[in-house]
């Protein structure tokens, strides 16, 4: 595994990961879940954001006290299932701005499709999460990086949830710059494009339309 990549090996995210691989798992319970795992990835992918000294008074007396400096935070969630990790990270950090890049992946080809894309004014001043809990062949994340640099972004991570080998050799090799944060990597990807063994359509179960 490249430099690049953290894998996250904390049984609280193992855990809940595997519960929501179980077919039974319904809508409801599959979103909070994702939305929990994503808190936990924030609470580490966040562990670098830089601190300043800053006076304030307790009950007792003036104090120095560390609070968060530096760059502001852009959340981009790629559409559809991206969103469903936007709530847990915002939880760690109500002041970040949530981009939004929509896209999906055609059924033949498993090209990614942009149909929407909306990013912070700032974004070249931020850093930015890009979320998705899939990483399958890579082409979403490789044309939202793509999508993002274009409009200035350069402080990126990209965060997913369940990737495939392939996905994360692609883009791990491709771009060196962007660190990536992953809770597993599976086996491989199917004939469809999906992995194995995965835990299937991840917008499709997040929003219950399948
Ligand atoms: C899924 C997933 C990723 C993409 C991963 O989205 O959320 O964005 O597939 O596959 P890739 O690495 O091969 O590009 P999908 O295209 O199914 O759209 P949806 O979230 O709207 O269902
Ligand atoms: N997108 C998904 O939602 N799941 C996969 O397994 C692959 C791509």
């Amino acid at each position: 595994m490249k430099e690049n990549v953290t894998i996250f090996n904390h049984p609280l995210i193992q855990h809940k990961i595997s519960i929501i691989r179980d077919k039974n798992c319904g809508t409801q319970e599959f979103r909070s879940i994702v939305s929990e795992i994503a808190m936990l990835m924030g609470y580490e992918v966040l562990r670098d954001l830089e601190t300043e000294l800053v006076e304030i008074e307790t009950p007792l007396e003036k104090t120095m006290v560390p609070m968060l400096k530096g760059k502001k935070l852009a959340i981009v969630p790629i559409l559809r299932a991206g969103l469903g990790m936007v709530d847990g990270m915002l939880a760690l950090v109500p002041s970040a701005k949530v981009g939004h890049i929509g896209m999906y992946r055609d059924e033949q080809t498993f090209e990614p499709k942009e149909y929407y894309c909306k990013l912070p004014e700032d974004i070249n001043k931020r850093k930015i999460l890009i979320v998705d809990p899939m990483l399958a062949t890579g082409g979403s994340a490789d044309m939202a990086i793509e999508y993002v640099k274009k409009c200035g972004g350069s402080d990126i991570k990209f965060v997913c949830m369940i990737a495939a080998p392939e996905g994360i050799k692609m883009l791990s090799e491709k771009y060196p710059d962007v660190q990536i944060y992953c809770g597993c990597v599976d086996r491989q990807l199917d004939e469809n494009a999906y992995i194995l063994p995965g835990v299937g359509d991840a917008g499709d179960r997040i929003f219950g339309t399948k």
